[in-house]
């Protein structure tokens, strides 16, 4: 049995394969740190835990939800985005429920490219970009994100044809893999190159909140004209530790809204109505946690950064995300030195050539293990190199 060609440029899913070298580890007696996937260790809080088991015995909750999201979840969005960034959005027609933020990001190529169209990808970059428009039928051209231009790309090298042909572009910041974060007048630049090319920008924003050192992160919907042009993505994962939970949403420009709503609604059924209500209280609720996350992350970063400074690798710490985007020592690539440090120490690192060809040369550690584990996992590190 063949599967479609379009499989056969697919490649497998990075978090995927890295399970699976964690699993023949561990088979082998290895006793595993996983710095690997950035995917929050500490629990989500009890109140939204509370409405989900509450919301959970409710009868009408067991029903198909709405395709789109209930429309309180919806309300709660718009509200959430009016207190963080005194931007309104109409809940009815600019917002929509996604199973995850990875789910509508997988999904807006079906509802933009056409086979041979082209979507401008960051690189390196959160993979589902580039998977997304294969499935699609498209082809992705990689925009370089380099240290010596604090990983922005630059528009004005992206080729006048590519551009021509672009239907969608994305862009991520606060950033995974690099933790960049945005530089002021960037956004501005983006919606004057997308107006000029009949481009949808897609912002993937899921770390808005991990943020340090007073950095508040933007929404790229705050910049003059955004909204004609494109989308922010968003989800529960990193702020409130959700990722379990698979509750996200889209917002900004209605007719983006409504093409990936139908996409949407003729391939899932939408999110569990507790889970939704559990995401309401996330919303509204107390926002104590942020503070909570950001102390935490904070102190690993500077735990990283320490350990790796004892070792002769230098790096500034960024101002947002879960991540530390590190260079490989001199004489190593980034899947070399993933691979010593996996089979010398049982640490699990991303290699960054993974997240696109301009990531060679670096490996990702993610913060998400807890403080105890990060120490030991440096630890043997150091004793390693
Ligand atoms: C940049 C980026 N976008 C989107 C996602 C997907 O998040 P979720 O589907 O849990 O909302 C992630 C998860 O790691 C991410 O790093």
């Amino acid at each position: 049995m063949k599967p479609a060609n379009r499989i056969a440029d697919l490649p497998p899913y990075l978090f995927a394969e890295i399970d699976k070298k964690i699993n023949n580890k561990k088979a082998e007696g290895v006793d595993v740190i996983s710095l690997g996937i950035g995917d929050p260790i500490d629990p989500t809080p009890d109140n939204i835990i509370e409405v989900l088991c509450r919301q959970a015995h409710v009868p009408a909750n067991h029903r198909y939800p709405s395709y789109f999201g209930m429309p309180a979840f919806r309300q709660a969005v718009a509200r959430w985005y009016k207190k963080r960034f005194d931007l309104s959005f109409d809940a009815d027609t600019e917002v929509l429920a996604l199973i995850g933020s990875k789910e509508g990001i997988a999904h807006i190529a079906v509802a933009y490219v056409d086979p041979g169209d082209v979507v401008l990808v960051p690189d390196p970059g959160y993979p589902v970009y580039k998977s997304g428009t294969i499935l699609a039928g498209g082809k992705p051209y990689f925009m370089p994100l380099k240290a010596g231009n604090n990983f922005m790309p630059k528009l004005d090298e992206i080729p006048g044809d590519v551009a021509k042909a672009a239907k969608l572009m994305f862009l991520n910041y606060p950033n995974n893999p690099t933790s960049a974060i945005v530089e002021d007048g960037f956004f501005e630049k983006v919606v004057k190159f997308a107006k000029e090319n009949d481009i949808v920008v897609c912002h993937d924003f899921p770390y808005s909140e991990v943020t340090f050192d007073g950095y508040v992160a933007p929404s790229f919907l705050s910049t003059p004209g955004a909204r004609d042009v494109g989308v922010e993505f968003h989800s529960l994962s990193k702020t409130y530790n959700m990722t379990g939970w698979r509750c996200g949403w889209v917002l900004g420009n209605a007719s983006v809204i409504e093409a990936l709503g139908r996409v949407k609604s003729n391939i899932d059924s939408g999110v569990f109505n507790a889970i939704q209500y559990a995401g309401i209280e996330a919303l509204d609720g107390p926002q104590d946690i942020i503070g909570k996350m950001r102390d935490i992350y904070k102190r690993r970063q500077s735990i990283v950064v320490e350990s790796l400074k004892e070792i002769g690798i230098e790096v500034t710490p960024s101002r947002a995300t879960i991540y530390v985007w590190v260079p490989v020592p001199e004489g190593h690539t980034s899947a070399s030195f993933a691979t010593l440090v996996l089979d010398k120490t049982g640490v699990v690192i991303s290699p960054g050539g993974a997240y696109g060809p301009s990531g060679e040369g670096y490996i990702r550690i993610s913060l998400t293990v807890p403080d105890s584990r990060l120490k030991e996992a440096m630890e043997r590190i150091k004793k390693t190199l």
